[in-house]
């Protein structure tokens, strides 16, 4: 570089340095593809995205375009009629274009469905947006395992195209790890054994990353490792030329059972047992990071990866989730963090550590105020990044004092385990982001999404993505009727009243209970289910009429009609969670006649939910079990990996460990899962009832496992990939039979209607068997 660019180099990074905070630490955080490349990059996703009407429009990614010394984009539409973008990065001009579609077409992007129906004339536009903070964050390290575990390159191009088009810059690129892992463990000379029994299979390897378990579901097949390695080099290629900065793993201490034996001197500590995992799946050995051998491994693994994989110098790495630390002792956990980031820096000395700081929710107690300062004040101020995990209902900012100075991210977790129910904090996103930026002294530097997993509640993350760039709260009212316009792409003032009956009740959601999918249709059946909600089961039933009511109007929209299926979901759902309470009570008061009925026709939910779901693909159980096969190189690993995927999404575990957590309301699962799981345990009421005997839920429990659950995960058969039926008449069918329910009852009231004759008999007659 010459003294003139050196000195133009300085010049910019020093006018940068009010612009947003900690630049000098973070300034050498930025794309390394150069403008061209990332302009190119982005004409190419409006390609992806709109064929040949992507030749009216023109990208140019210019770094020097800042506002306000911020990044941003400026969209306008020239003489020719083109739509010319202008963005600081390839991210900035895909939010650019997004921003069009979105607020000037009408047009709609989300996971599962589309309406790109543009205007011919493209219409007029000349705006200028900047960028509240310089990251948005994207992921949770959970999500790879919830979501993207089994995804082909054009599952993730499709996904990385909706990152750009959302702002996220700053994403974490976890494939092939284990690869690099094997090659490390092999110079340490562990044998294949000792990795064998390490690694777990691809459902599970979230966990191992975090120490929380090791070898369940594995072990991983060089075939695995070499399609990882091709897959991830593919992402990173296309994440760079877009500008984005993919994050890389780190060491965090986590190592096979062998290190004792290849190490027999230095001072390791079996994990604690996490969520029941037995001895052979649960507690690796964590290496203390205060040891000399975690610098010299932790070197290893960096250079390796490099070495395969380039960097952008941010790391992760989560050597305390969900696992508390041996000792209290303040100069330790501050010798902890010198360790972790030195480990880093020994071979990439511009490197940041980034952390999710889900620890200090979940060991609310163990990691007080001074013991999170003595981990985070040890690293350089400035080089490490929080990630303020679950800002939306548990924010540790307040609490941690600005992570006592280090850099934050404030995210929007919303989802554990790929749960399906509705739900949202619509209010508090809309408005938290904004405070916290805003508090005196705030070291907040970004935000994001960090869901466990994804294709769910859509709206809710296509409003949080939009503090990217929000100086205000927006008026959710129009934001929730511009989402549903956008959406079905037609104006239908009905279903707008119904989306603005949802953001009142399902997607308003303030309180701090912890939501975990916990609904009877899809938990453990049992006598004593805590079925909770915060919102009027009512508003969901009004908005559901209303669907129904416009279905025939809006059927040809995909995205609308996926909605309809998932509202008929949520209202079976309900329904669920009524008869459960209705059945449990008529066991409890011996009154054989009711529980007949009730039974009846709670049973009779999981046939209509099954009816629905299968005629919208999203809610395929075959989907997930197919594209977990087509990643398996021979029959004996389709086979694991069937396993694997079926596995997750209900026992998780070997006995059911963390049974339900990641449950999924798919056609297929509801038929031959849920429903049985439910008839078991019915008959077994019944039986008790009919002779008068003591229930044992524990016995029931274990027949359930030994006939319905575990059976479930060994099954092989195949399920359809391909929606099937019509979405408005099984809507229709369904709503006829269960719609008629409780209008304006609080759940809380529910139990003055059990029993009651409340409506019951046009449903009951609709149920004929
Ligand atoms: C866009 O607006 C700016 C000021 O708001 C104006 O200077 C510029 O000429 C406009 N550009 C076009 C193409 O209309
Ligand atoms: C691995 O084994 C080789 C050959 O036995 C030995 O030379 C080397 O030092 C060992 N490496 C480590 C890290 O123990
Ligand atoms: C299986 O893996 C081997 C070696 O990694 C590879 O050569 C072969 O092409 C793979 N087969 C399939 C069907 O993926
Ligand atoms: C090993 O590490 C633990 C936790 O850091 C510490 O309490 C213990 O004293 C260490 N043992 C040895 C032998 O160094
Ligand atoms: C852990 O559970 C698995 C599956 O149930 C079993 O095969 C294994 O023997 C158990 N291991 C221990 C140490 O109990
Ligand atoms: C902000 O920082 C200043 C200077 O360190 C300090 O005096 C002030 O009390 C801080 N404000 C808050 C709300 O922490
Ligand atoms: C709703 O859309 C209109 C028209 O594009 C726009 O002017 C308005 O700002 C939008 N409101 C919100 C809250 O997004
Ligand atoms: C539920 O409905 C009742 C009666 O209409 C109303 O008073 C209450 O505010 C509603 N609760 C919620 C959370 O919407
Ligand atoms: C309930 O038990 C009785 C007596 O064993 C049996 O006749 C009846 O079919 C059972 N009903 C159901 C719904 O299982």
């Amino acid at each position: 570089m010459g003294v003139f660019m050196r000195i133009l180099t300085v010049l910019y990074i020093l006018a940068s340095v009010e612009c947003y905070k900690f630049e000098n630490t973070l300034g050498h955080i930025k794309p390394k593809a150069s403008p061209d490349v990332q302009s190119v990059a982005v004409q190419q996703l409006i390609q992806r995205i709109l064929h040949q009407k992507a030749l009216k429009f023109s990208v140019n990614v210019d770094p020097q375009f800042l506002v306000d010394n911020k990044e941003a984009f400026k969209v306008f539409k020239d003489r020719k009629g083109i739509i010319n973008i202008v963005g600081t990065s390839g991210v900035a001009a895909a939010t650019g274009f997004h921003h069009y579609l979105k607020y000037f077409c009408n047009a709609h992007i989300s996971w599962e469905v589309s309406q790109l129906e543009l205007p011919e004339e493209l219409p007029a536009a000349n705006i200028t947006i900047s960028f509240n903070d310089r990251f948005r964050y994207y992921q949770n390290t959970c999500t790879t395992s919830y979501s993207f575990v089994w995804w082909d390159w054009q599952r993730w191009e499709k996904h990385i195209d909706w990152m750009a088009l959302n702002s996220y810059n700053f994403v974490l690129a976890f494939n092939g790890q284990e690869a690099i892992w094997e090659r490390v463990y092999k110079k340490l000379n562990f044998s294949q054994k000792d990795i064998d029994e390490h690694f777990t299979g691809p459902a599970f390897l979230s966990w191992l990353r975090m120490g929380n378990m090791r070898g369940w579901g594995g072990p991983l097949s060089s075939a695995w490792h070499e399609r990882s390695i091709w897959l991830q080099k593919k992402i990173l290629e296309r994440m760079r030329s877009l500008g984005m900065i993919p994050i890389l793993p780190a060491f965090a201490g986590h190592l096979p059972r062998a290190i004792k034996r290849i190490y027999p001197d230095v001072n390791v500590t079996k994990m604690d047992i996490w969520n029941n995992f037995n001895d052979t799946y649960c507690c690796p050995y964590f290496l203390d990071p205060t040891e000399p051998l975690f610098k010299v491994i932790g070197k290893m693994f960096l250079e390796e990866q490099i070495k395969e994989f380039g960097t952008d110098h941010v790391y992760n790495c989560d050597s305390f989730n969900e696992v508390d630390p041996p000792t209290t002792a303040l100069n330790y956990l501050s010798n902890v963090g010198k360790s972790i980031y030195g480990a880093m820096t020994e071979s990439d000395p511009d490197a940041v550590w980034i952390m999710q700081g889900w620890l200090f929710v979940h060991s609310f107690f163990f990691w007080t105020p001074n013991r999170v300062k003595a981990l985070l004040t040890s690293v350089p101020n400035g080089k490490m990044i929080i990630l303020d995990l679950q800002s939306e209902e548990f924010p540790q900012f307040d609490r941690l004092q600005q992570y006592f100075g280090q850099p934050y991210i404030w995210c929007m977790l919303h989802d554990f385990g790929g749960t399906l129910g509705m739900f949202g904090s619509a209010s508090i996103v809309n408005e938290n982001v904004i405070k916290a930026r805003n508090q005196e002294n705030s070291t907040m530097i970004g935000t994001g999404l960090t869901p466990e997993g994804i294709n769910q509640n859509y709206v809710i993350y296509d409003l949080m993505s939009e503090s990217a760039w929000r100086k205000e709260p927006s008026d959710l009212q129009q934001w929730f009727r511009n989402y549903t316009i956008r959406r079905y792409g037609k104006v239908n003032e009905d279903i707008i009243r119904a989306w603005q009956v949802l953001k009142d009740s399902v997607y308003n959601f303030r309180g701090l209970d912890r939501m975990r999918g916990k609904y009877s249709i899809t938990w453990t059946p049992s006598l004593d289910i805590n079925i909770w909600t915060w919102y009027n089961y009512s508003d969901v039933f009004d908005a559901w009429d209303i669907f129904v009511q416009n279905a025939q109007e809006l059927q040809d929209s995909p995205a609308f009609s996926h909605d309809l299926v998932d509202l008929t979901r949520q209202a079976l759902q309900i329904n669920g969670d009524i008869y459960y309470k209705k059945i449990i009570a008529a066991f409890k008061a011996k009154d054989y006649e009711r529980f007949y009925v009730e039974s009846r026709i709670f049973k009779n939910i999981f046939d209509d939910l099954e009816t629905i779901l299968s005629t919208d693909k999203a809610f395929l159980l075959g989907p997930w079990i197919e594209s977990a096969k087509k990643c398996a190189n021979n029959s004996k690993e389709r086979d694991l990996f069937e396993f694997n995927a079926r596995n997750q999404i209900t026992l998780w575990g070997p006995n059911g460990e963390i049974i339900n957590y990641a449950n999924k309301q798919w056609s297929g699962i509801v038929a031959k899962y849920y429903k049985p799981r439910w008839d078991l345990f019915i008959a077994a009421m019944n039986a008790s009832l009919a002779k008068d005997i003591p229930f044992n839920e524990k016995k029931v429990k274990a027949n359930m496992f030994r006939e319905v659950e575990e059976p479930f995960t060994f099954d092989r058969s195949i399920f359809p990939i391909e929606p099937t039926g019509n979405p408005v008449q099984a809507a229709k069918e369904i709503h006829r039979k269960w719609g008629v329910h409780y209008r304006k009852v609080h759940p809380k009231e529910l139990e003055k209607f059990v029993g009651g004759n409340n409506r019951r008999e046009p449903l009951v007659s609709l149920i004929k068997k």
